[in-house]
């Protein structure tokens, strides 16, 4: 009986001690579960750090107003937005096919013609035009007022002499046309640039003297209403050689220059825009000297699938309705 009292006092001293030790090991337990479940909310949407939702908002507000400031290079503003934000935002293959989402490219994610198109009295008007994945044809067109901010004279030879908008393209396009003309020279092939921008202008005017000889369907399976032609984008080049006298003309297609240029230009970047016999899907007859720039990846995809582009993005928008 004398002994409960000490008992009693090392059952508190214990209990006490105890507390002590629990406490510690929350303190310091708090600390780890901090570290080791920092990962957990980072995977959770709401700490996703690049939404694929904001980034093309941001890119619209861009694209949509021709006096925005000069934009950011579109591939660069497209790629936080790529290859890893796109699975990431992948529910999982739960009840569908994992690869649906990954077949959509991440360039194409902000640039699907279904996602970058308004309509405005009745004619349907682009919305994505300083993208370099931009889709401009005869259902879509470019805002009449927009100009490419970055307009630049690339260095390269040209088929004429003398200061003109038609040397320029934009720069990023022109960086990449400059690496073309330097491959080509490489392998003995002489090129020379012999038309690039258009303003909206200047499209009208080329078009109308096209219909005033021929008639305006007729010129416009070779010539594009103003605000449907590439060459407003400043991502088009038309190309030709010696051979053929510097003409836009099919025959190019079969020089070695011609053949060289479609073997090639989805090295640099660049797809052959209007191929031969597509005409019912492009709107345009052949055009083996139109390059159009598109930046090396999707370049190579388009190339490598032989669609056009209006067939590629066809693609693309099955992968995004899949996704
Ligand atoms: N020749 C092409 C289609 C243009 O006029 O833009
Ligand atoms: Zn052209």
């Amino acid at each position: 009986m004398r002994n409960m009292p000490k008992t009693g006092r090392w059952l508190l001293a214990f209990v006490i001690a105890l507390g002590i030790v629990g406490w510690v090991f929350h303190m310091k337990g708090g600390d780890d579960v901090l570290g080791t479940a920092g990962a957990g909310p980072a995977d959770s949407p709401s700490a996703a750090p690049v939404t694929p939702s904001s980034q093309p908002s941001e890119t619209a507000v861009q694209t949509d107003s021709p006096t925005a400031p000069a934009a950011t290079p579109p591939e660069s503003s497209a790629k936080p937005t790529g290859p890893a934000s796109l699975p990431s935002a992948d529910p999982g293959p739960a009840d569908g096919n994992p690869d649906d989402s990954a077949a959509l490219p991440a360039w194409a994610a902000d640039n699907l013609p279904s996602r970058t198109i308004r309509t405005e009295d009745d004619l349907a008007v682009i919305t994505n035009a300083s993208s370099l994945y931009v889709l401009v044809n005869k259902k879509r067109n470019l805002p009449s007022d927009y100009v490419p901010r970055d307009l630049t004279v690339p260095d390269v030879p040209f088929s004429f002499s003398g200061d003109s908008d038609k040397k320029k393209m934009r720069k990023e396009a022109a960086a990449a046309l400059e690496k073309l003309f330097a491959g080509a020279e490489k392998a003995g092939i002489r090129l020379k640039a012999v038309s690039g921008y258009r303003s909206y202008a200047r499209q009208k005017a080329i078009f109308d003297a096209n219909a005033a000889a021929k008639g305006a369907e007729e010129a416009n399976r070779t010539s594009a209403h103003p605000g449907q032609s590439e060459h407003q984008t400043g991502l088009a080049m038309d190309v030709s050689s010696a051979s053929v006298g510097y003409a836009l003309e099919e025959s190019f297609g079969k020089t070695e220059e011609g053949r060289w240029l479609a073997a090639h230009a989805a090295d640099y970047g660049f797809i052959i825009r209007y191929p031969k016999g597509k005409e019912s899907i492009t709107g345009y007859t052949y055009e083996p000297w139109h390059i159009r720039y598109l930046g090396k990846e999707a370049a190579a995809e388009v190339a490598e699938s032989r669609l056009t582009l209006e067939q590629f993005f066809g693609t693309l928008e099955a992968s995004a309705e899949k996704a």
